[in-house]
């Protein structure tokens, strides 16, 4: 894949302060320190574009990257970080179910979830809720450097069964590792794909 041109755009805590809805939008979301962050900068080729760090909580806005000129790549705040206080969470959960649900140009979400954990409770309803509210996202396994190919291919098929308790189909995955550097051209290819078709609607 040739390189794509990518610059940090904006970062707000409300969805009315984003930038104007004219580009198909795609966001990364999930708990805190499952590697949001790692893997926007991964697909952008470029360590430190989006602020990474070991400690949950680092992303507090919703920060947009202008991509190609042509789309935008959000990276969230993330979620189920037990030491944020209650209101903190309740703030966190208006700003991004705000964001989710009133963004007119938002394609996909792209859910992170950690490879080596079993599904966590509030994945699951996090989900459940976009099902119920019809906002299409698709998965990915995080940090797969992590695991042997066995355990990966387990701890997958133990995810994917679990779901299959919620969801009659399962959405499309991905696997990725900021890392390795593995999940790169995947996403991108299936992000570029989604923009092309998209582009005239906007
Ligand atoms: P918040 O902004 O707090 O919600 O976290 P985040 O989801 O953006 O996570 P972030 O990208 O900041 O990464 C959290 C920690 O996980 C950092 O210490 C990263 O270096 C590490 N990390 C992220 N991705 C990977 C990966 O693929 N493999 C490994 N081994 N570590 C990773
Ligand atoms: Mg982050």
């Amino acid at each position: 894949m040739s390189d794509i041109s990518i610059s940090f755009l904006k970062s707000c805590t409300k969805w009315e302060d984003c930038p104007e809805a004219n580009k198909p939008e795609f966001a990364f979301i999930g708990r805190s320190n499952v590697g949001k962050s790692s893997l926007i900068n991964l697909l952008a080729n470029h360590k430190h574009l989006a602020k990474t760090s070991g400690t949950p909580g680092k992303t507090q806005t919703i920060n947009h990257f202008l991509v190609d000129q042509s789309w935008y790549l959000v990276d969230l705040p993330g979620y189920g970080y037990a030491k944020v206080s209650k209101e903190d969470r309740k703030k966190f959960s208006k700003q991004v179910t705000d964001y989710i649900l009133n963004r007119q140009n938002l394609v996909c979400l792209f859910l992170l979830v950690d490879s080596r954990h079993e599904p966590l409770k509030n994945d699951l309803e996090f989900m459940k809720w976009l099902g119920e509210k019809q906002i299409p996202f698709v998965l990915v396994f995080t940090k797969i450097d992590k695991l042997s190919s066995a355990e990966l291919n387990k701890n997958t098929k133990v995810y994917k069964t679990k779901m299959l308790n919620d969801w009659e189909s399962l959405p499309k995955t991905f696997l990725s590792s900021a890392t390795a550097k593995i999940g790169r051209i995947e996403i991108l290819s299936y992000i570029i794909g989604l923009s092309n078709e998209l582009k005239d609607r906007f």
